[in-house]
C-alpha cells in the first residue's frame, strides 16, 4: 500500500511517498530561509511558501519515488496541531488531490507521528516493537512525555509549562545573534565549548518542563560577561552554547528518567526536531542501555518536520479502513491523547 503524506504544520513543506507505513520511497522537505532574519516563523509567510511550493514537490517526489498518482492507495496530512494557516495549506492541497482522485484520505496528529517516525526505522528492519513506550517528544512547538500504550494510544505524562525545548535553543541563538533555527547551530557549537564553564540553573517540576528560567540565566549571563552577539570567534560564546544545552540535556533526560521509574517500558522513544541534538541522542542512548531498553530515535531526516512520518502513520488508518470525512476541520490546538 502506497500512501502519500503532506506535513505544512509550521515552516517545512514535507512531502513523502511512503510503501506499508515504513518503506520510504521519497522524502522531501522543503525549508523556508525567509524566516532567518526575523528569527522566528511567521505565520503568514509560512502559510505562502507552502502553498507556493507543493505543487512541484508533489512532483518532484512523485518522480523521486518513480510512481504516479494512479500507483497512491491513498493521502495522509498533518491536522494539526501548528500553525492554522500553514496546516490548511497542507490539509486543502492533500483533501483537494484525494476528492480528484477518488483517494482515501486521513488527518495525522504532527506528535503521533513524530512517535512513528521514530520507530520507522524498527518497522523497516521488521523488528517487532513492544508496548508500552516512554516517548519523549522534543521540537520547536512541543516538549512533552507520553506513555504509548499501544501503535496510536498516548497517555499524556508530562508537557512543558513554557517555551518548548527546541525554542529555547531557537531563542538563545536568537539573543547571542548567531542565527535561526538555533538548535543545529547550539549543536555544532557545544561542541568546541566548555560545558562547566558556567553553572546554568535545572529546573524540576515532576513529569513536566520548564525552560523560560534557563533563557533569562543566558540572558543574564550574557549581560553580566559584556557578550558582544554574533561573534562566534568569541570562546564564551560556545562555552555559553555548551552550557545551555547541557542544561536543557540534564533536564530532559532526568524527567524522562523519573517516568521511566514510575511507569513500566519496553522501550524509550526520542523524537521531534531537536532528537537530532547529537549529545542529546548520546544521552539517551546511554539512559537506555542502563535500562537495558531499546531506544528509539528518530534517524535525522525523519527528525526534524518531514511528509515521510505522516505518510507512515497515516499508513495504519487507511490500511484498516478508517478514512476521515473530506469536510474534517483541521486543528491549531490539538492535544494528544486527549
Ligand atoms: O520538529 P521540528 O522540525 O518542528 C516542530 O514541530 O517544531 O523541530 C524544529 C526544532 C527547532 O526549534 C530547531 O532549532 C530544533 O528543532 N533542532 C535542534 C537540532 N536540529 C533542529 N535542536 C537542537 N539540536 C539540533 N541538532
Ligand atoms: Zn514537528
Amino acid at each position: 500500500m502506497i500512501v502519500l503524506g503532506i506535513e505544512t504544520s509550521c515552516d517545512d513543506t514535507g512531502v513523502a511517498v511512503v510503501r506499508d507505513g515504513h518503506e520510504i520511497l521519497a522524502n522531501l522537505v522543503s525549508s523556508q530561509p525567509e524566516h532567518a532574519r526575523f528569527g522566528g516563523v511567521v505565520p503568514e509567510i509560512a502559510a505562502r511558501k507552502h502553498v507556493e511550493v507543493l505543487p512541484a514537490m508533489l512532483q518532484a517526489a512523485l518522480e523521486r519515488a518513480q510512481v504516479d498518482l494512479d500507483d497512491l492507495d491513498g493521502v495522509a496530512v498533518t491536522r494539526g496541531p501548528g500553525l492554522i494557516g500553514a496546516l490548511l495549506a497542507g490539509w486543502c492541497f492533500g483533501r483537494g488531490l484525494a476528492q480528484a482522485r477518488g483517494l482515501p484520505y486521513v488527518g495525522v496528529h504532527h506528535l503521533a507521528a513524530h512517535v512513528h517516525g521514530a520507530l520507522m526505522p524498527a518497522l523497516a528492519a521488521a523488528e517487532a516493537v513492544r508496548y508500552p513506550l516512554t516517548a519523549l517528544v522534543v521540537s520547536g512547538g512541543h516538549t512533552a512525555l507520553y506513555r504509548v500504550t499501544a501503535a496510536d494510544t498516548f497517555v499524556p505524562l508530562g508537557q512543558t509549562r513554557d517555551d518548548a525545548a527546541g525554542e529555547a535553543f531557537d531563542k538563545v541563538a536568537k539573543l547571542l545573534e548567531l542565527g535561526y533555527p538555533g538548535g543545529p547551530i547550539i549543536d555544532r557549537l557545544a561542541t568546541q565549548g566548555n560545558a562547566d564553564a558556567w553553572q546554568l540553573p535545572r529546573s524540576d517540576l515532576g513529569l513536566d518542563f520548564t525552560f523560560s528560567g534557563l533563557k533569562a540565566a543566558v540572558r543574564r549571563l550574557a549581560i553580566e560577561q559584556k557578550i558582544d552577539p554574533g561573534n562566534a570567534s568569541d570562546g564564551r560564546i560556545r562555552d555559553i552554547a555548551a552550557a545551555f544545552q547541557a542544561a536543557v540535556i540534564d533536564m530532559l533526560a532526568a524527567t524522562t528518567e523519573r517516568a521511566l521509574e514510575e511507569f513500566s517500558s519496553e522501550g524509550v522513544v526520542l523524537c521531534g526536531g531537536v532528537a537530532a541534538n547529537r549529545a542529546l541522542r548520546a544521552r539517551f542512548a546511554a539512559l537506555a542501555q542502563r535500562r537495558a531498553l531499546p531506544l528509539y530515535v528518530s534517524p535525522p531526516p525523519l527528525a526534524t518536520d518531514n511528509g515521510a512520518m505522516i505518510a507512515g502513520a497515516g499508513h495504519r488508518r487507511i490500511s484498516l479502513g478508517d478514512f476521515d470525512p473530506l469536510e474534517l476541520a483541521a486543528r491549531s490546538t490539538w492535544p494528544l491523547g486527549s
